[in-house]
């Protein structure tokens, strides 16, 4: 898809009726995030996630899916050497029936990135904005602009695909930054906050449905509000994304 420049579709679920719906609805890579800590389970942040927590929302979103290949996040301190990172990967691909495991961050995780990619598991990256960090960042932030840390994560991204990665997910960077990451890498870049011109998009399901508790992030949109069920709302998040209307300028940095 990257090739024929056919931008690739993701939202997040975390049960099987929504992942049922973005399935049927031509969604191509669902994600169990662990933005469920603070979508699902009210925390303030995702750090509190547990492995047995994501492997047990990925089974019962798998339950839902067909065709979308399923993304299963390896939560906070779940990959802190290579050898628990595989031990959990593992976890989620068996109990989870996850397809594929996302982990946050670039050169410093790349010996567990190669270990579980050697275990015959894909990997998806994570650059940006990395939620698990948020208590080093001090808030959920644009990152990447100056240009020492956009260097830095466009090697990164590079060093994720030589270390056998699948895809990256980019989050709430500047779009200038993620055209060129996508252009670095062969590999496709699916960006959240980071610009139309990444390979794909996603976003958490419950912003894009306006039912998250509290305020939604400004590079998501509301597709709830003239679709008027989520069905319609996740077809027009589906539609814009293919033909480039969003994200828009007013959802990009
Ligand atoms: O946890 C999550 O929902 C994510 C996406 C925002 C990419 O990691
Ligand atoms: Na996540």
């Amino acid at each position: 898809m990257k090739k024929r420049g056919e931008k690739i579709v993701s939202l997040t679920a975390y049960d099987a009726s929504f992942a049922h719906i973005l399935d049927k609805t031509g969604v191509e890579m669902v994600l169990v995030g662990d933005s469920l800590g603070m979508v699902v389970q009210g925390q303030s942040s995702t750090v509190p996630v547990t492995v047995e927590e994501m492997a047990y929302h990925s089974k019962i979103v798998s339950r839902g899916l067909e065709r979308a290949l399923l993304v299963t996040d390896l939560p906070f301190m779940s990959y802190p050497d290579p050898h628990t990172a595989v031990d959990n990967a593992a976890i989620l691909m068996q109990q989870g029936y996850a397809n594929m495991v996302k982990l946050e961050g670039g050169q410093k995780i790349l010996d567990s990135v190669q270990h579980i990619v050697d275990q015959g598991i894909p990997v998806c990256g994570h650059l940006g904005l990395l939620p698990q960090s948020v208590n080093q960042l001090g808030g959920y932030r644009v990152q990447g602009k100056d240009d020492t840390q956009a260097n830095i994560m466009i090697e990164d991204a590079k060093c994720l695909e030589q270390a056998g990665a699948s895809a990256i997910v980019v989050e709430c960077i500047p779009s200038s930054l993620a055209k060129r990451i996508t252009a670095s890498v062969s590999i496709p870049i699916i960006g959240i906050g980071a610009g139309v011109e990444c390979d794909g998009q996603v976003l958490v399901s419950y912003d894009m449905l306006d039912i998250t508790a509290g305020k939604r992030p400004n590079f998501s949109k509301d597709f709830m509000l003239e679709a008027g069920n989520v069905s319609a709302a996740v077809n027009a998040y589906v539609e814009a994304v293919k033909n480039k209307t969003f994200p828009a300028e007013e959802h990009s940095f």
